[in-house]
């Protein structure tokens, strides 16, 4: 940290508010001085420095308590700066993802010298990607840099998508917080490779596989999107193979169809030390153990709300579990979800 205590800034999510711009310009100018900012994005909260000034990022990898082996994604306010620090002229794949961008995508490619090896955890390779929240693109403009941001959540904790997360985790960690209301998306971003011969999926998130798909042709899946590492085995995403994303209480995942997954849940509910996260339509009750996760035929309200339900969890009296209902398939933004909970669960599933 650069300052004494942190700063936590208000603004409204479309900065339309007063005195908006000039708490991004405070911010920005604490990105330029080499110090730690919490700023919203679509899909998580980022704790953000500079990404060309080492000292800074190395702060990053101190205030999470984050693995030095773990590389972080550089953010930029145009698809078109990506070539300033990456290699990516003539490369039609990146085109085309280029031209999806600002999107909850971010893509790896060749770096250049400019990017010091601490961003990357000693890879050649950098993640780039460029936000579609517009707090966290006004705040990359007026800083001038490209901004290295991990989720900033303390390693390990679920990722923060409500200012509050923040909060809770970076309070006397990071210089300035922006609290610029909730995560519209709820999880990370989709991370895609392009140093491979074939597209690779790395990470799935908001911009889902099928959509990849549709404007890139073919497309491979990395193994640890939904299997368990063996013993000894490198992810090709370093974040992989850390425990993520879990409360303090044990997460146990459920699945089937609603009919037995409802049967389950009600018998579950019964015994008092249990939550429950579920749909809306899994059981008639509401109490403080059951947090709800909107309806099964709308898997993007489930994403938004996970992060949240998981850290809740451990904010309920008494339980010392936590059953979770997964969306049926894979499909779509499930498959992140899948990828996500499987994590908070240490791959402790049910199938029904
Ligand atoms: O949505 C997001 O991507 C958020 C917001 C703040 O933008 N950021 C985020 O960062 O989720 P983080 O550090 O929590 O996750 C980055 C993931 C990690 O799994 C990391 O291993 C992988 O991306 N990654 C970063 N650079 C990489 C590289 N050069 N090669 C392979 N994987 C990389
Ligand atoms: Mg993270």
């Amino acid at each position: 940290m650069i300052l004494d205590e942190t700063k936590i800034l208000k603004v409204s999510p479309d900065l339309s508010g007063d005195g908006d711009i000039e708490k991004l310009q405070f911010a920005a100018e604490i990105i330029r001085k080499g110090g730690l900012v919490a700023f919203p994005t679509e899909t998580v909260y980022g704790l953000g420095a500079n990404a060309l000034d080492e000292k800074a990022v190395k702060s990053i990898f101190t205030a999470k308590g984050r693995a030095q082996d773990n590389p972080l994604i550089v953010h930029v306010a145009d698809s078109k700066d990506i070539d300033n620090y990456a290699f990516a002229e003539g490369n039609e794949k990146a085109d085309i993802l280029k031209s999806q961008m600002p999107a909850p995508l971010t893509i790896i490619l060749p770096k250049r010298d400019v990017i010091p090896l601490t961003v990357t955890a000693g890879l050649d390779n950098v993640a780039l990607r460029v936000p579609q929240n517009i707090i966290a693109r006004k705040l990359i403009e007026l800083s001038g840099l490209p901004i290295s941001a991990p989720s900033a959540n303390l390693s390990g904790k679920p990722s923060p998508t409500k200012a509050w997360h923040v909060i809770a985790d970076m309070t006397g960690r990071a210089d300035v917080i922006i609290d610029g209301g909730d995560c519209a998306v709820g999880l990370e971003s989709t991370v895609v490779s392009l140093c491979y011969d074939v597209p690779r999926l790395l990470r799935p998130g908001g911009f889902t596989y099928e959509r990849l798909c549709e404007v890139l042709g073919k497309v491979d899946i990395s193994d640890a999107v939904l299997e368990q590492l063996k013993e000894g085995q490198r992810p090709e995403s370093p974040g992989m193979k850390y425990k993520h994303y879990a409360p303090d209480v044990s997460v146990v995942l459920v699945k089937g169809n609603a009919q037995k997954v409802r049967t389950f849940i009600i018998e579950k509910y019964k015994s008092e030390n249990c939550g429950i996260i579920c749909f809306d339509e899994d059981i008639d009750q509401r109490s403080s153990r059951i947090l709800n996760m909107g309806s099964r035929n709308n898997e993007d309200e489930y994403a938004e709300k996970m992060f949240d339900a998981l850290r809740l969890t451990d904010t309920v009296e008494g339980i010392d579990t936590v059953y979770a209902v997964l969306p049926e398939t894979t499909d779509g933004i499930s498959l992140a979800i899948y990828n996500r909970m499987l994590r908070a669960a240490a791959f402790n599933i049910i199938e029904l």
